[in-house]
């Protein structure tokens, strides 16, 4: 599908129809958020978060920029970026940001939506790390774009890192891994299906069985995403101001790793 027809998707509503501000929140990221730590570790992110911090500093120069992430999580992949920059980050879940704010307790935090924050100043950059999958339509990028835009000086550094583009999504993968910490115990099976071919929209269906003192409980949480083409991250964030290149990523733990959208922000940029 051409990315104009997307658009003419997102403009009739279709794409809408199953989007509910604010109702999104998956399981894990809310009752259960503990497992988070467990079955994706900080440790996990290293590389990610490597070439993350090394972008900013190619294109900014050396220094210790001020970095914003929307979409924190529990804040495994910024754990890697304090040291070497001055942190903010914004997650739509109480519970993620609470995981966030004691892995990283120098870090300012708070609860709010990528597509509508304003926190009323700007930073060297903005990092939409793979929270950006969460968002499910057209409109959602287009805003979520305008926050970046938002928070960017002039010249600042936007990176947008989607966990599928629709050229490589896999659809009908099934994926399964085990993870055990303090005493608890868990196996994730996570199918990925795309019920609508002519939506924006996927669908990951996690299955988790938790072993903890001997006992066993199964967890399923459907966590609805959004797919897009290439061209689509990039027309989208050109319409927001933003100079556009596109890297590769390193392949991170789960498979996923596609590109790295970097965008530089224009001279009417907030700043
Ligand atoms: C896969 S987790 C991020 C994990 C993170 N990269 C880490 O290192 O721990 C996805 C996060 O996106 C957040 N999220 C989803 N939609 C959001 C939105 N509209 N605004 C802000 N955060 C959102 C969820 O609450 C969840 O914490």
């Amino acid at each position: 599908m051409i990315f104009g027809q997307w658009m003419m998707l997102s403009s009739s509503g279709l794409t809408d129809s199953r989007r509910s501000r604010g109702a999104s929140i998956a399981r894990l990221y809310n009752d259960l958020a503990y497992l988070w730590p467990i079955i994706s570790p900080p440790g996990e992110y290293g590389d990610e978060a490597a070439f993350f911090g090394d972008v900013v500093q190619e294109l900014l120069g050396p220094e210790r920029h001020s970095l914003l992430e929307l979409g924190v999580g529990g804040g495994h992949n910024l754990s890697h970026l304090t040291s070497d920059f001055n942190c903010v980050a914004v997650d739509l879940s109480p519970e993620m940001t609470s995981l966030s704010e004691r892995l990283n307790p120098g870090v300012e935090h708070h609860v709010g939506d990528m597509r509508d924050i304003r926190l009323e100043r700007v930073f060297d950059a903005v990092l939409v790390h793979d929270a950006v999958s969460y968002l499910l339509t057209v409109q959602d990028l287009e805003e979520t774009f305008g926050t970046a835009a938002a928070h960017l000086r002039p010249g600042g550094v936007l990176m947008v890192a989607p966990d599928w583009v629709q050229e490589t999504f896999p659809d009908g993968w099934v994926y399964e891994w085990d993870r055990e910490q303090e005493g608890i115990t868990v196996n994730i099976e996570e199918v990925m299906e795309d019920p609508d071919p002519s939506d924006t929209q996927v669908e990951s269906t996690y299955t988790y069985t938790i072993t903890k003192d001997g006992e066993t409980t199964v967890e399923v949480d459907t966590h609805v995403t959004g797919l897009f083409p290439i061209n689509a991250w990039i027309e989208l964030m050109e319409d927001a101001g933003f100079e556009v290149e596109v890297r590769p990523l390193p392949p991170n733990e789960g498979g996923y790793g596609s590109w790295l959208f970097i965008g530089i922000a224009g001279q009417g940029a907030s700043g």
